[in-house]
């Protein structure tokens, strides 16, 4: 999902963007790029990738994949791994990091000091980092057309795991480590906590155990709960105040024809001509919160200064544009100004963060436009299309103007018809959803999610799933306090890690111990 990279259209698909343009303290947002659409992909995706850098490098291997396990074409290409063999000890489990929507290099980290590491040290496990189909440099295509992408889909990215823990030969490891014959464990999050639990559940037979961490089991098109999620939870909570206030306040000028060119001079975005772009925008900065992180080194800081922008509760009003506004509304737009609109002048407006107004943008199908990666897998399969609540008694952080129908047309623009394949005219999200939901469920397969994390109304702690208990056979956990995916990475000196880090991560390293004590290997 959202560094802030939450997965969708909508608030999500410009306003995301955006956010990855002008912040560029963290590396997994790109910077430089002129064109805010390639940065979507990055902006919106759901996970927020480890930035800091590994300590050692890991070796890197290809295995070879065919382009369609389904019907045979002829046709393979290479999918990257990293291995860490440092705790590895013959008949130890293998430990393996699903590297989701993003290039695999950038989770050396988790290899090195997080998550991957610290199961594998308990273990003697072999740790591997496995490349998604598509992302990084595991690309099957020569371009990024809606032909192109028809093989980016859960079925095609489940048969290649599936294939790779049955038949890898790791250079280095003289024995064999596949699968029935050896355990494997399968560890996600976000998208990739989906992943790993549709795992165990599809190929229970070699996939001995997994943990979904944030995983958004639940697809579906219309997220209204991740901006409801920042809104209860986000800190601090004068700040989703100012917010809640200001965006009200913009949604009443804006719906009058008198007052909405005011107001959008007032945020120094006149330029936009379509008012749904302009409340995207302004949206931008919310995704900031699911990049918020215990570690400093992995936090991202846009939330957090956002939110100094927006100061404390004052009830001034000032007078702008001709227009009273609160002083909720004044910081607000000062900060919008500032962050995003300086960088692109007036009369460029609509091409930096139009929709309609900047179809042709949305037509670049060669190698480097990644941002429709993500993107196509939302529009085919996923949705999370990130509106207003459906109930106007619930208060809101976003525009009523971000509609499921606004944030659907970025996949209308970006992937016309192709010769072979045409995208659902609204996601489809049955294929996951008919792997469990809410209720995914498995012996082996663990269920970690944070309460303060956006993308939590997906997993099976949403507010919509029903209750389970917690057992070391499927372990059901919810991080305190924490964001999305808050157990992934970890420090060198794990004494130094909070508290409530310690705790979750002794959590896990005691289910799978315990799961390993039931393994017995089977060719
Ligand atoms: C892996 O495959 C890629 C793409 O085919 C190729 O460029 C690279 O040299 C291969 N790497 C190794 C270590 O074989
Ligand atoms: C492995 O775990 C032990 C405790 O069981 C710890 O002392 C050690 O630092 C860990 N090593 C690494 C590399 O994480
Ligand atoms: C995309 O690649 C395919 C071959 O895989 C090719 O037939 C097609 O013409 C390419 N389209 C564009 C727009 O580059
Ligand atoms: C502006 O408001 C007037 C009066 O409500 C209405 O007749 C007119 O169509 C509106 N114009 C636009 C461009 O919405
Ligand atoms: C927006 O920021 C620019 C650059 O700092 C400044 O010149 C302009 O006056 C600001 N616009 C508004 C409406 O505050
Ligand atoms: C909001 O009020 C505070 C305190 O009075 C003031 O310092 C700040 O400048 C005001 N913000 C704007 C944008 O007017
Ligand atoms: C969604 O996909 C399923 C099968 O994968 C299909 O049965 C169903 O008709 C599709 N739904 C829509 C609305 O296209
Ligand atoms: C879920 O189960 C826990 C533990 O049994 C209980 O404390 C909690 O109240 C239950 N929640 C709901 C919504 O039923």
């Amino acid at each position: 999902m959202p560094s802030s990279k939450a997965g969708m259209a909508s608030l999500s698909a410009l306003a995301l963007v955006l956010l990855a343009c002008v912040h560029d303290a963290h590396s997994a947002r790109p910077t430089t790029n002129p064109q805010l659409l390639k940065l979507n992909a990055k902006a919106i995706r759901p996970v927020q990738l480890a930035t800091q850098s590994a300590a050692v490098t890991f070796p890197q291997y290809n295995f070879t994949q065919p382009l369609d396990h389904f019907t045979n074409t002829g046709f393979t290409w290479q999918q990257r791994y990293w291995v860490s063999d440092r705790h590895y000890k013959p008949g130890g489990p293998v430990i393996v990091f699903e590297a989701g929507e993003g290039p695999g290099d950038e989770r050396m980290p988790i290899l090195d000091t997080g998550i991957i590491n610290i199961l594998a040290n308990a273990t003697n496990g072999l740790g591997i980092v496995l490349e998604h189909r598509y992302y990084g440099e595991s690309v099957p295509v020569l371009n990024f057309t809606t032909d192109s992408l028809r093989w980016l889909n859960n079925e095609q990215a489940a048969a290649d795991s599936a294939n790779f823990i049955s038949n890898v030969k790791v250079p280095g490891i003289s024995t064999s480590v596949t699968a029935p014959g050896t355990a494997w464990i399968y560890y996600g999050g976000s998208y990739g906590g989906a992943r790993a639990a549709h795992m165990r559940v599809l190929y229970p037979d070699i996939v001995f155990g997994a943990i979904a961490s944030s995983g958004v089991t639940h697809a579906t098109i219309v997220d209204w709960r991740y901006m409801d999620l920042v809104r209860q939870y986000a800190t601090p909570q004068a700040c989703v105040a100012r917010v809640q206030q200001a965006v009200a306040e913009v949604d009443s000028f804006l719906a009058s024809n008198t007052t909405s060119a005011a107001i959008k001079a007032v945020f120094g975005l006149s330029g936009i001509s379509y008012d749904p772009d302009f409340a995207s925008l302004l949206s931008a900065p919310l995704g900031g919160w699911q990049g918020t992180n215990w570690d400093p080194a992995v936090n991202d800081p846009s939330w957090s200064e956002f939110c100094a922008a927006l100061g404390p509760v004052d009830t001034a009003t000032v007078k702008a544009q001709g227009l009273t506004i609160s002083n909720a509304t004044a910081a607000f737009a000062k900060y919008i100004n500032e962050t995003y609109a300086s960088s692109c002048p007036v009369a460029q407006q609509d091409e930096c963060f139009g929709t309609i107004t900047n179809k042709a943008q949305y037509l670049q199908t060669d190698l480097s436009q990644t941002w429709r990666l993500w993107q196509f897998q939302v529009c085919t399969q996923w949705g999370f299309f990130m509106t207003p609540p459906p109930d106007a008694s619930i208060p809101r952080l976003v525009s009523n103007l971000l509609t499921k129908e606004y944030a659907e047309l970025t996949c209308t623009l970006s992937y016309p018809p192709g010769e072979h394949f045409s995208i659902p005219q609204w996601p489809n999200v049955t294929d996951v959803n008919k792997l469990g939901g809410f209720d995914i469920a498995a012996d082996r397969l663990a269920i970690i999610d944070g309460q303060a994390d956006p993308w939590r109304g997906d997993t099976p702690h949403s507010p919509d799933a029903s209750n389970r208990t917690d057992t070391t056979l499927r372990p059901f956990k919810l991080i305190p306090t924490g964001v999305h995916h808050w157990d992934e990475n970890g420090l060198a000196d794990p004494s130094q890690e909070p508290a409530f880090i310690q705790t979750i991560h002794q959590q896990e390293i005691a289910f799978v111990k315990a799961w390993l004590k039931d393994f017995k290997p089977s060719s």
